[in-house]
């Protein structure tokens, strides 16, 4: 069982609050989140060394692209237990085990609405018909594993009455967790815990599961409402990294996981989650769905750690304690320090990698990493910690697949009265071709170039320019998201030519697409279907 295996996290005799991570699954409903098979591996692996519980990897029978991300999660899992959504069908319980089959030990968690207002209009079900339902899902469920999870969609809005008689069946059926979401994001901490204690004082088998919450952030209250149901007995929290999600999004996990980590005083709970990770984590997924994490973003914004005003600052010097309840080094986040120049050797890049946790390199993308190092340092005087870590994860892109289409030279006439122009050469599956386009800016002109050079047609959803570091040299990374039919695909690139990094991330779009193109399903015994309404 888990429950024994997580106890390797556990840091304290405190009592376990697992965290249930969704980002990979109710994260990437959020609208445009799509993230690649190998985005969500590099994820995974991430999740899996900060010691997370349960991974929600995806929903297996919505799409092929979903039911691969799972199988290919479940292979590479060492610590976390990977996990599979399926509503109360049969194919969608199959699905997620099929997928989910190469892990040691795996969960199901398998759900169906019961408010009202759902079981009419979605499901057009009765009350009968959905505790059969559940009957039926559950058990189904534990002919694969004995761990399945069960959840009651739209949970906060069902009647209190018929909510104890689904999960008193629920587990009677086997479930081993049960899941209570705040589907729309309506509760109020109070309401929530009165819901959680409500279950606990009449279900009579509720001690045999553990009680979960899920919330959503509609109202700005995810995190609270999460905690308000842990001071009631909830001991597992559904959360996603940088709180992406459906509409407003879920309970962020990085607050979850410090909220209780910074006010162990009154939440004596341990979730074996190694918090230095979360920084990198947070932008791992930020560059994987190409949302930028707004700068006052609680944990991990920018700002975060970020003290301004004069008064806060002299505060700070004297002792830092007077406006800092957590320490930076605590996410992840170092402060930013001057690192090696243009005389830095090898072994002092490698160390300085691990330093900043990427420990687990091949030595491929560090010497193509370290060879970007060396240009970079030629152009750019200054050379801190961001600009190192924007170059490895460029070359961890690059280093994903051999790509198609790469860019050999680019040059772009800006500035006003002339029409922006740029002269690009690109090598397109081996063949050197070149060209010249006008555009509305040079932007414009760049990605006419590539469109000229090679025809597709695709819509561009997203065009977005970060600075990794200050100054007027600082390198640029720039995201672009692209979609052609229901396929999303995220591109990024850093130089200090934002021209040159806006090329390649579209590129890198480009070449992502052209990967799933040629992807087949993966199970010729699943039907994928489209999975709306959840
Ligand atoms: O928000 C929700 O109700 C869900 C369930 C599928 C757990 O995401
Ligand atoms: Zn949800």
């Amino acid at each position: 069982m888990y429950y024994a295996r997580a106890k390797k996290f556990t840091m304290s005799d405190k009592e376990k609050l697992y965290i249930f991570d969704t980002t990979m699954r109710d994260g990437e409903q959020s609208p445009g989140a799509s993230m690649s098979v190998e985005e969500k591996i590099q994820i995974s692996r991430v999740f899996d060394e900060m010691g997370i519980d349960i991974v929600e990897a995806g929903f297996p029978i919505a799409s092929p692209g979903d039911f691969e991300a799972v199988s290919e999660i479940s292979k590479i899992m060492k610590n976390s237990i990977p996990c599979g959504l399926s509503r109360a069908l049969k194919k969608d319980i199959d699905a997620c085990h099929e997928s989910l089959k190469h892990a040691p030990r795996f969960r199901i968690h398998t759900f169906i609405s019961t408010s009202p207002l759902h079981m009419k209009h979605k499901l057009e079900m009765t009350n009968e018909q959905v505790l059969d339902a559940i009957k039926e899902s559950v058990t189904y469920a534990r002919n694969f594993t004995d761990d399945v999870e069960w959840s009651c969609e739209d949970g906060t809005r069902t009647d209190m009455d018929f909510m104890c008689k689904t999960v008193e069946l629920a587990i009677n059926c086997g479930a081993k967790t049960i899941n209570i979401p705040d589907t729309v994001g309506y509760s109020i901490p109070e309401e929530f815990a009165k819901t959680i204690k409500h279950l606990k004082n009449n279900v009579p088998n509720i001690d045999k599961a553990i009680l979960s919450a899920h919330c959503h952030n509609d109202l700005g209250l995810a995190v609270a409402n999460a905690l308000a149901g842990v001071s009631e007995g909830v001991r597992q929290i559904e959360c996603t990294i940088n709180g992406i999600g459906e509409r407003a999004g879920n309970a962020a996990l990085e607050e979850v996981v410090m909220a209780i980590k910074t006010r162990n005083d009154l939440m004596p709970y341990n979730t074996g989650v190694k918090t230095e990770l979360i920084s990198k984590a947070s932008k791992i997924v930020s560059n994987a769905t190409g949302f930028p994490v707004q700068f006052n973003k609680a944990i991990v914004g920018k700002n975060a750690f970020a003290h301004e005003s004069g008064i806060h600052q002299d505060g700070m010097l004297k002792n830092r304690e007077t406006y800092e309840i957590m320490t930076p080094e605590s996410v992840g986040v170092k402060k930013t320090s001057l690192v090696m120049g243009k005389h830095s050797g090898r072994h002092a890049f490698k160390d300085k990698l691990s330093d900043l946790g990427y420990s687990d390199l091949t030595d491929d993308i560090i010497q193509a990493a370290f060879g970007k190092f060396k240009v970079l340092a030629d152009k750019k005087k200054h050379i801190y910690d961001e600009d190192i870590v924007a170059l490895v994860d460029d070359s961890l892109i690059v280093d994903n697949k051999i790509n198609a289409i790469n860019l050999k030279s680019l040059k772009v006439f800006a500035g006003t009265g002339e029409p922006q122009k740029a002269e690009m050469t690109l090598d397109v599956y081996g063949d050197i071709k070149n060209t010249t386009e006008t555009g509305d800016g040079p932007v414009d002109a760049i990605f006419k170039c590539i469109k000229k050079l090679f025809p597709h047609d695709v819509k561009l959803s997203l065009y977005q320019v970060h600075a990794v570091t200050e100054g007027t040299d600082a390198q640029a990374t720039v995201s672009v998201k692209i979609e052609e039919n229901d396929r999303t695909t995220v591109g990024q690139s850093a130089d200090t030519d934002t021209l040159v990094a806006s090329a390649n991330a579209y590129l890198n779009a480009l070449n992502k697409m052209l990967i799933k193109r040629e992807k087949k399903a993966p199970s010729q015994n699943i039907k994928h279907q489209k999975v709306k309404g959840i």
